[in-house]
């Protein structure tokens, strides 16, 4: 028997979405694609989301006006981005489904939460110690040096992170961070990043996508190569962990969790986003079913869709640093006709109008018969399109 989440809510429906960037743009095109019409909440003026929404309600994420039109329009609602108030969430449901809910948001959010949560159900983390005050900061165990100070809310692509060479400097660092709660992370010498995205429906059925080897370039992702390169088993351990954590959670939706692998061969979790995830962005093009699709899915009560890869895939990022290159001020329009003439090359554009440095504009999921070709081709991209120092950001790892 279903789960009363899973009575499916048939295509013509309206789905509902709080935050307006990319990841909902990318959702609303899958959904409106599948037959579903979709409202996003969004502050702002010409977000990607809400440039291809069927219909924009623009308002602040916690104005009860905004809140309960989106509510009154839709049978179901998720969210784009981790730091939506939880209380958004909870106020929605009471009038429509929510994925993931408020609770699991609430916990990926917070790192302090996350870390604590995962620690207590036995998950292999960094070693890490939690600071609450100055005096938390000033008692950390030394062996955590050197490490990374992470504020416990509201970081993203690196930033509210501060790098900690020894014991002496945790206080200074947790003061200069503004005397937030942090999680302290030992550094770890690591030999590859990657991540699995997982879905898991109201009644529990789970599925995850091919594991992601992701490449960071100051803080921010560069790169994700699928199937990552590992050995078969630890691939299979990535994807249990995550299929464990859904699990644990209870979770209900898209669900992100990146890992560290150590050079000994540890899996590590890093930490969960609740939410479609950068690095399943190949899942478009070159799986079954994408992570957004199956985002929509999730929502409507229908079944999981396939997550097969059917190609090799390699996904660049697109920052607004391109919009630079060559020292080009202003900013000035890439060439896309550069990207285009690739035959295996698919570009994705976000829409957004203000390029900026380290801004995510857009991203080229290259595929090939082997994660070899396609990072031929990704690597001839940005050549093409003036990413600095591709050559040595894209040899092999693991
Ligand atoms: N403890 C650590 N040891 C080594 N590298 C780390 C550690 N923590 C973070 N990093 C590096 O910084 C990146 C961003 O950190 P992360 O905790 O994932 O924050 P964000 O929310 O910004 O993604 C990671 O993907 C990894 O490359
Ligand atoms: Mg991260």
């Amino acid at each position: 028997m279903n789960a009363p989440g899973d009575v499916p809510i048939p295509p013509g429906a309206w789905l509902g979405l709080l935050g307006g960037g990319q990841l909902g743009r990318m959702f609303c095109m899958a959904a409106q694609s599948l037959g579903y019409k979709v409202a996003v909440l969004d502050p702002g003026n010409d977000s990607p989301a809400g440039s291809v929404a069927d219909q924009h309600v623009h308002a602040d994420y916690l104005d009860p006006a905004g809140l309960a039109r989106l509510a009154s329009l839709v049978r179901a609602a998720t969210t784009e981005f981790e730091n939506v108030p939880a209380r958004a969430l909870e106020f929605l449901s009471r009038r429509a489904r929510v994925s993931p809910t408020a609770e699991s948001v609430a916990i990926a959010q917070d790192r302090m939460r996350e870390k604590t949560f995962l620690a207590e159900r036995g998950f292999a983390l960094v070693p890490f110690a939690i600071l609450a005050t100055a005096d938390d900061a000033r008692a950390a165990d030394p062996a955590l040096a050197p490490g990374i100070l992470k504020s416990a809310r509201m970081g993203y692509d690196g930033k509210g992170q501060l790098r900690v060479h020894t014991a002496a400097e945790f206080e200074a660092a947790y003061r200069a961070m503004g005397n937030v709660p942090c999680v302290l992370e030992r550094f770890v010498d690591l030999a590859c990043e990657v991540s699995v995205v997982v879905a898991r429906t109201a009644s529990g059925s789970t599925a995850t996508w091919p594991v992601a080897e992701n490449r960071h370039r100051d803080g921010i992702l560069d790169l994700s190569i699928a199937p990552a390169r590992i050995g078969a088993e630890l691939a299979e351990r990535a994807r249990d962990i995550a299929h464990r954590i859904a699990e644990a959670l209870d979770y209900r939706g898209i669900l992100c969790v990146e890992m560290f692998v150590t050079r000994d061969g540890a899996l590590l979790v890093n930490e969960l986003a609740p939410r479609p995830h950068n690095s399943g962005h190949y899942t478009i093009d070159a799986c079954v079913t994408s992570q957004f699709e199956q985002q929509a899915r999730v929502m409507a009560g229908l079944p999981l869709g396939s997550t097969r890869q059917h190609e090799p895939a390699v996904m660049v990022n697109l920052l607004g640093d391109i919009w630079f290159a060559g020292g080009s001020s202003p900013a000035r329009e890439p060439d896309w006709t550069r990207v285009l003439r690739h035959p295996q090359a698919k570009l994705h554009l976000y829409g957004k109008s203000e390029p900026r440095r380290g801004r995510k504009m857009g991203h080229v999921t290259c595929l090939a018969p082997s994660v070899d070709q396609a990072l031929d081709v990704a690597r001839e991209i940005r050549r093409d399109l003036g990413i600095a120092r591709a050559a040595d950001t894209m040899g092999s790892t693991a």
